[in-house]
C-alpha cells in the first residue's frame, strides 16, 4: 500500500505555496525536506512519525493563510476532488469543503441520500464512474471500516479518509494532536485519555495510533462494555473509572456515544452514563490538574458526555479544534496532491 508516489520532496513542496492571491512562500526548508511516502491517507496506523509532523507543521503554515484577508492560494488550481459522504457529516464535510476550495480546487459534492447507491448500483461501480469523468482524488465517509481501502484498490485517484465506520478517522486524529501540540508544545510523556465510547469510534483509534507515533501516553476509559477486549495489546492503559482517569491526565478527549452504531445495550441509560462517566465541573475541580485540556471531536450531546459548563469553559479547545481541522485537511490535501500540479 505505500508507494513513494509523493516524495517528490522540496522543491513539490515549496513551489505551489508561493505567491498566489493570498501572498509569499509560507514552508520553512527543513519542513519541506521530506515527503508522505504514501499515496492515501487510508488511517494513521501505517504513517511514519515523520509524516504525521510534516502534516502538522504544514497545516501550521496554512494556519497563517487562514488568518490572511484573502484566505486562499492557488496551489491545487486544476485538481477535482470528489466528496463522496455515505454518511451523515457536518463538520466534517464542510471542513474538507473548505479547505479544498481554500487552495483553489474544483469539488463536487455527493450525497448516498440522492445518489444511484438508492437504486442498487454498488461502491466499485458509483466510484468507477465518478472517476470516468476525470478526477484526481476521492473524500470518501462510509459507514463499512476498510471501505476507503478497497476504493484504493479499484481506483487511481488519491483516497482520503473521513471516517470508515468504527475503523478510523486520521483527519480528525491530526486535527487533535495539532490542537495539543499548539496547546501543550511537544507531545512525548504527555498523557492523553480518551474517555467514553472507545468500541465504536473511529476517533479513538487513529488517535491512539497517531498520539503513540508522537511519544504521548494513551489511555483509555469507559464503561466495560465499550471497551474493546485486548486493547492493552495497542499499548494503552485502561482506566474503569473516570476520576482516577482524571488524576492521572494532562488531556481528556471526550468521545461521543455513538448509539447509531449500537446493536445492544451496553448501559442502563444516557443518564447513567452521564453519572458515572459524564465530565462535569464537579469532577474536574476535585480530580482534574488546573492545567487539563479538554478536546471533543463533536457533535457534542451536552448533559451526556460531557456537560454544557464543560464544553463552554476556559479549558476547552473543541472550537480551536474545528479551525485547525480545515489547516490541517488543506495540509493532506496539498502533500497527496500537490506533486500532480507539477507534474502538469
Ligand atoms: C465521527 O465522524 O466519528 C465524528 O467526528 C465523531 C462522532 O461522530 O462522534
Amino acid at each position: 500500500m505505500s508507494t513513494s508516489w509523493n516524495d517528490a520532496g522540496w522543491g513539490m513542496l515549496c513551489a505551489p505555496l508561493g505567491g498566489g492571491e493570498g501572498g509569499g512562500a509560507i514552508l520553512e526548508p527543513e519542513t519541506a525536506a521530506v515527503g508522505l511516502r504514501h499515496k492515501h491517507l487510508l488511517g494513521l496506523e501505517d504513517y511514519g512519525a515523520d509524516e504525521i509532523t510534516l502534516i502538522l507543521d504544514t497545516a501550521e503554515s496554512f494556519l497563517e493563510v487562514l488568518e490572511r484577508p484573502i484566505k486562499k492560494v492557488p496551489t491545487l488550481r486544476g485538481i477535482t476532488v470528489v466528496n463522496l459522504f455515505f454518511e451523515n457529516s457536518t463538520r466534517t464535510r464542510i471542513s474538507f469543503e473548505m479547505a479544498e476550495k481554500r487552495l483553489s480546487a474544483d469539488t463536487v459534492n455527493f450525497s448516498a441520500s440522492s445518489s444511484s447507491t438508492q437504486k442498487g448500483e454498488t461502491l466499485r461501480d458509483t466510484a468507477a464512474n465518478i472517476e470516468a469523468m476525470k478526477i484526481d482524488a476521492v473524500v470518501m465517509r462510509h459507514s463499512a471500516p476498510g471501505a476507503c481501502l478497497f476504493l484504493s484498490r479499484c481506483l487511481e485517484s488519491v483516497i482520503i479518509n473521513a471516517g470508515d465506520g468504527a475503523h478510523e478517522h486520521p483527519t480528525q486524529a491530526l486535527l487533535d494532536i495539532l490542537s495539543l501540540r499548539r496547546r501543550l508544545g511537544d507531545l512525548r510523556g504527555k498523557r492523553v485519555t480518551l474517555v467514553g465510547d472507545i468500541l465504536h469510534s473511529r476517533v479513538a483509534l487513529s488517535n491512539i495510533y497517531g498520539l503513540q507515533k508522537l511519544g504521548a501516553h494513551v489511555q483509555v476509559c469507559g464503561p466495560a462494555p465499550l471497551i474493546p477486549r485486548h486493547i492493552e495489546e495497542l499499548g494503552v492503559e485502561v482506566y474503569w473509572n473516570i476520576e482516577e482517569a482524571l488524576e492521572n491526565s494532562d488531556v481528556l478527549n471526550v468521545l461521543r456515544i455513538q448509539l447509531e452504531r449500537h446493536n445492544a445495550h451496553h448501559f442502563p441509560s444516557l443518564r447513567e452514563y452521564h453519572e458515572e462517566f459524564g465530565v462535569t465541573m464537579d469532577r474536574l475541580d476535585r480530580h482534574a490538574s488546573d492545567e487539563l485540556v479538554i478536546l471533543h471531536p463533536g457533535p457534542i450531546n451536552r448533559g451526556v458526555e460531557i456537560s454544557s459548563e464543560v464544553a463552554d469553559s476556559g479549558r476547552s479547545i473543541i472550537l480551536e479544534q474545528v479551525t485547525n481541522g480545515v489547516a490541517v485537511r488543506m495540509a493532506v490535501l496539498y502533500l497527496l496532491l500537490g506533486g500532480k500540479t507539477r507534474e502538469h
